[in-house]
């Protein structure tokens, strides 16, 4: 069994607690935290609703305190985004494996030092873009392993979505800059994600444009274009926005190749819409059938699968599926278009260092 801490217990905790009551063989939750305690402790009690346990976990309202105190094996981290280096690189010095949220952080030097941290310490880091485990992401991803799709034209990433007034008062810090960032670091970074991993992580050159059209009272985008060109000639065009009325349109994934066409949407990428491939060795019935499924909302099902690989990295000490090198390639690219956007130019790869504080 591995001894496991949460940082953290807003919006998104709750996935964290469920990834971890599905994996109850082999991590047990001992503490929370969060300095609104109440929010700790309703995380509790979900975790303690779901499963008999020994010993209740305990409530903290420091983290620092909280690690003092009880022994782990691993933390979750979840507060907002502008804490997630900090509390990683503390956790991690601690000999701690860490599963933090996405954006990892929001400076390309911070994400080098978490990499760097882990690396130092030999504890894993693994980032939540839990959208890789999707089955459908996963067959496109075979697909594309196995070289069905021939030359690599582009790909598209389009997060059209709805965020109100309401969402952004929820939490004060959504929207910063020094915080969070706008739409694209905050709701499009998985599509993003997706987009570069399947067009093949090495870029040469982006140029984004950014603008903030509806929500005038945040500081960052709402809406973002971005043009990636990357080293093996394909285009990424990535589309996303807050912007869209009345309600979220769609979260799509499309990769062009010579010999094959996919286009995978849904709530949360996880509907396989197109699946055109000139070898004919499967229809679009077959893989509906095997990969298509429902999820609750946006935030998919791929938290407890990354749960599941995070602790076999650790017991096979091998590099988690989506380590802090994978992690920062989208707040990369993000922070790469923010300066595109600022100077009106193309950035090429590899950028220097870029915080999101800069575009204040
Ligand atoms: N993977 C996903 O799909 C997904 C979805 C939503 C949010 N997120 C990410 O998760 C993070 C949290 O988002 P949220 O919507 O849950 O925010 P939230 O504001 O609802 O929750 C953040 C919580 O962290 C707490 N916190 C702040 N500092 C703390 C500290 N030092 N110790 C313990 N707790 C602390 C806050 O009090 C708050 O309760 C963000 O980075 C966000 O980008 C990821």
């Amino acid at each position: 069994m591995y001894k496991m801490e949460l940082i953290g217990c807003g919006r998104i905790s709750y996935k964290h607690v469920q990834a971890a009551i599905e994996n109850k063989d082999k991590i047990e939750l001992v503490a929370f935290c969060d300095p609104i305690k109440e929010r700790a402790a309703e995380r509790c009690r979900q975790y303690t609703d779901a499963l008999e346990v020994d010993q209740n976990p305990l409530i903290y309202t420091n983290h620092l305190k909280m690690l003092d105190e009880i022994d782990c094996d691993i933390v979750a981290i979840a507060t907002e985004s502008g804490f997630h280096a900090e509390i990683a690189i503390e956790c991690m010095k601690r000999g701690k494996h860490v599963i933090v949220e996405k954006p990892m952080a929001l400076s390309t030097e911070d994400a080098e030092r978490m990499i760097q941290t882990a690396d130092e310490n030999h504890v894993k880091l693994c980032v939540c873009h839990q959208n890789r485990f999707n089955p459908p992401i996963q067959k496109l991803r075979q697909a594309l392993d196995a070289g069905r799709f021939g030359r690599i034209i582009a790909g598209n990433a389009r997060i059209l979505w709805n965020r109100d007034i309401n969402y952004y008062k929820q939490a004060p810090w959504r929207g910063t800059y020094e915080q969070d960032g706008g739409c694209l670091m905050n709701q499009c970074i998985h599509g993003i994600d997706l987009l570069q991993w399947m067009l093949g992580g090495e870029m040469d050159w982006l140029n984004g444009t950014v603008g903030n059209y509806m929500h005038p009272y945040i500081e960052a985008e709402d809406y973002g274009s971005i043009q990636i060109r990357f080293k093996n000639g394909a285009i990424g065009n990535v589309e996303g926005t807050v912007c869209v009325y009345p309600k979220n349109l769609e979260e799509t994934l499309t990769i062009i190749g010579e010999n094959g066409t996919v286009a995978i949407g849904g709530l949360a990428v996880n509907k396989i819409e197109t699946w055109d491939f000139a070898d004919g060795k499967d229809t679009l019935e077959q893989v509906i059938a095997e990969c298509n499924g429902d999820v609750e909302n946006v935030y998919g099902s791929g938290h407890t699968p990354l749960y599941a690989d995070m602790i076999e990295a650790i017991e096979q000490d091998r590099v988690p599926y989506i380590d802090g090198r994978e992690g920062k390639k989208g707040m990369e690219i993000i922070l790469a278009t923010y300066r595109s956007s600022q100077e009106e130019r193309r950035i090429r790869f590899p950028v220097d260092h870029i915080r999101s504080l800069d575009f204040i």
